[in-house]
């Protein structure tokens, strides 16, 4: 308990309450500089989706900084700052050339990589060209995503491949939704498992399979790459685990929930690996965010299905619908917005089902403190290196936990929960992302 709530222990004690006012600046600040700002900046991070470039240059924030993408007419891609390093113009409202980008106001010409090219009407020699670039960041576009480096250019690391990119027959589906809140609390809603059973199912609209009425059984620990977290439940007399995953520092994977025990009319379907969506959640500020990432689909999804589950599973996650829409069937982007733009962690009371949460805080904290020892943090790759493992998967067991009085029941669960999460490290699922079944203990 904080003691700075200690007063309040009787009722009617609103005036008694001194709520701290502080957040924790080490996790949720990101400017330069900064503890979490330097970590985060050891990694490729999304910047948008490749459908965001046009013929036109985009404006945007990205760990407090003030850049501008865009794509040059040789199809290069820069990513450079925004402002003028002339007088300051936006070069969001610079002219696309051929190669680089022109600013608008008295045409300083910049290539991709920040080398001035051109200073129109003053002579070579007299001009600023060969002393200065403008500031300018590494960018890569992967599957419909553009990535950028923000970090020291010595510690630039190798673009992480991971797993499950290699999935056969995958089809990835770009998304991306933009929450005026700070990073790490989005973030955190991953690890935060039991709301899918109130604020996606009992409260909200219904988002995932009927089981998820039950409230789970939660286990978490970490992964060489993170953390998964496992949810049991019964499902149609079967176990049920979703592991969700975190891979350090800000990205999530999450198996394909709503169906994992069927589809819409709730009949049994295992749910192949390579389902689901892999998002980061990257800080535009310390007061802004977005998610961007993909949604994977396998080839004996329908189009229809698929449409299905991206406007199910989108619902929410953005101010999507009117105020009183969302106060009656309130969603994610709700939850975490409404803990204000930066959520005081001093405040909380966190319990049993927020142990995910709070191993993340250490998880990042440990990751800081490497960066700030002149170390690479987990998850930072150097080299040509194997696909990295990754650990998010539903798990199913035969067994019949309903049927079970309540103490024998939440057992069943702990203990399946307990054998899925060894399974899970021990990778006793298909990696090639094609099926989850796996057998039961003794089978
Ligand atoms: S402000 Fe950009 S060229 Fe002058
Ligand atoms: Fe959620």
């Amino acid at each position: 308990m904080n003691d700075k709530l200690i007063d309040a222990t009787q009722p009617y004690s609103g005036y008694l309450r001194k709520p701290a006012t502080q957040e924790n600046v080490e996790l949720t600040h990101v400017d330069k500089g900064t503890p979490c700002g330097e970590y985060l900046r050891r990694f490729w991070q999304p910047v948008a989706m490749s459908s965001e470039l046009t013929d036109i240059p985009v404006a945007v924030d990205l760990l407090c900084e003030k850049l501008v993408l865009f794509r040059d007419k040789s199809g290069r891609l820069g990513l450079l700052d925004r402002h003028c390093s002339h007088r300051g113009t936006s070069l969001e409202f610079g002219l696309i050339r051929e190669q680089g980008l022109q600013c608008c106001y008295h045409g300083w010409h910049y290539d991709v990589d920040g080398r001035i090219l051109d200073i129109p009407g003053v002579p070579e020699g007299e001009d600023y060209r060969k002393t200065f670039c403008h500031g300018a960041y590494p960018v890569r576009e992967f599957h419909g995503i553009v990535f950028a480096y923000l970090g020291p250019p010595e510690k630039i690391p190798e673009f992480p491949v991971y797993d499950f990119l290699a999935f056969p027959e995958q089809d990835l589906h770009p998304v991306r939704w933009d929450s005026p809140c700070n990073w790490l609390q989005v973030r955190e809603n991953t690890q935060d498992s039991i709301h899918t059973s109130f604020l996606h199912t009992m409260f909200g609209v219904p988002q995932f399979g009927p089981w998820y009425y039950q409230l789970p059984v939660i286990q978490w620990t970490e992964t060489p790459v993170g953390q998964v977290t496992v949810t049991t439940r019964d499902t149609h007399g079967r176990l049920y685990a979703r592991v969700n995953e975190i891979i350090l520092p800000n990205f999530a994977r999450v198996p394909e929930g709503h169906s994992a025990g069927g589809d819409k009319s709730g009949s049994y379907m295992p749910s192949p690996r390579g389902r689901g969506m892999s998002l980061w959640v990257i800080p535009k500020d310390n007061v802004n965010c977005s998610m961007i990432g993909w949604f994977h689909f396998t080839p004996e999804q329908s189009p229809e299905l698929r449409a299905w589950i991206l406007k199910n599973t989108s619902l929410g996650q953005y101010e999507d619908r009117p105020l009183e829409e969302r106060k009656r069937y309130p969603g994610d982007y709700d939850a975490w917005v409404s803990q204000g733009k930066i959520s005081i962690q001093a405040n909380e009371h966190l319990c049993k089902s927020d142990g995910a949460i709070a191993l993340y805080r250490v998880q990042l904290r440990k990751g800081i403190r490497a960066v700030q020892e002149g170390k690479d943090p987990k998850g930072v790759v150097r080299g040509a290196h194997k696909p990295i493992q990754t650990y998010a998967n539903n798990m199913f067991e035969a067994g019949n936990a309903g049927k079970q009085e309540d103490d024998a029941k939440q057992k069943m669960l702990f203990d399946f929960g307990q054998r899925a999460m060894k399974r899970t490290l021990d990778c006793e699922f298909d990696v090639s992302g094609n099926s989850t079944e796996t057998k039961a203990a003794g089978d």
